[in-house]
């Protein structure tokens, strides 16, 4: 199974041109999975939710719309960030669409990064997992800021993900080091599909570092990315490979977990 990450500059409040740039990926590159930036359609750097909202929309709307005719006709799946629209409220979120369309979700970001604060609703989809019998391959999705909450690759590894795929925009130097973590402590692939450049706002300048990649479920670096460069990057996954949690005779990484003596609150 081929799996993609897209990294790329989207540029802000352009939904027209970064959705048109994103449906020609989503067409050209032969994957049979392909991971876009987190809010890869409008940009990030919202100061308000009166401006985010005006970038917004449902999950029902036409960017969806065009993503999901791409995955129907050409068999990917294709996950990618967005600024959702549900009523009154904006979430910050990642559509994950699959080819047989009734299975196809939507994730809204947990844990709100900064200035997201002003601009989105806390998400409340809660962490879940797309099990994909054809394909044989169980995804998870989390976005950006996620990854420094362990309880969200957690959950999504209960959950039974094979591979938690992660559309971000992310703006601190340590990501790197924690991701191959919680790949190894989950047994789990892990796809992340960063953004690069920067933006501007109010006096204040946000830059995006790259370095997208894809991890194994050893904690190894498959493929990863520069901070700067616009690239697709592909490697082969084995998703069964990651079911058996053991790690030797006696040892099971799920099996062993004493959760009650764990602290959830
Ligand atoms: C982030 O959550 N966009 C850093």
């Amino acid at each position: 199974m081929k799996l993609s990450v897209v990294q790329f500059t989207p540029k802000f409040g352009m939904k027209n041109e970064n959705l048109g740039k994103i449906l020609k990926y989503s067409s050209e590159i032969e994957s049979d999975i392909i991971v876009f930036p987190e809010l890869c359609t409008t940009g990030y750097f919202f100061q308000s939710k009166e401006e985010s909202m005006s970038y917004a929309e449902e999950f029902e709307g036409p960017a969806v719309a065009s993503m999901q005719e791409i995955s129907s006709r050409t068999e990917k799946i294709l996950i990618f960030g967005f600024a959702e629209r549900d009523g009154d409220d904006v979430y910050n979120s990642a559509a994950i669409l699959m080819p047989e369309e009734e299975k196809s979700g939507v994730y809204r970001k947990t844990h709100l990064f900064y200035k997201e604060r002003y601009c989105f609703a806390e998400g409340n989809s809660g962490y879940f997992v797309i099990d994909d019998k054809k394909r044989d391959i169980k995804i998870g999705t989390m976005i950006c800021y996620d990854w420094r909450f362990p309880e969200a690759s957690r959950s999504l590894g209960l959950l039974g993900a094979d591979l938690i795929v992660c559309p971000s925009n992310l703006v601190t130097p340590v990501w790197p080091k924690v991701i191959p973590a919680r790949a190894i402590e989950n047994k789990v692939y892990f796809a992340v599909a960063n953004r690069c450049g920067t933006e501007t706002a109010r006096d204040e300048t946000v830059k995006f570092n790259g370095q997208s990649g894809i991890w194994g479920y050893n904690g190894e670096i498959m493929t990863q990315a520069e901070q700067e460069d616009e690239l697709v990057l592909t490697t082969e996954i084995e998703p069964s490979k990651t079911r058996d949690k053991s790690f030797n005779d006696i040892n099971d990484i799920f099996g062993d977990r004493r959760p009650e003596y764990y602290i959830t609150k």
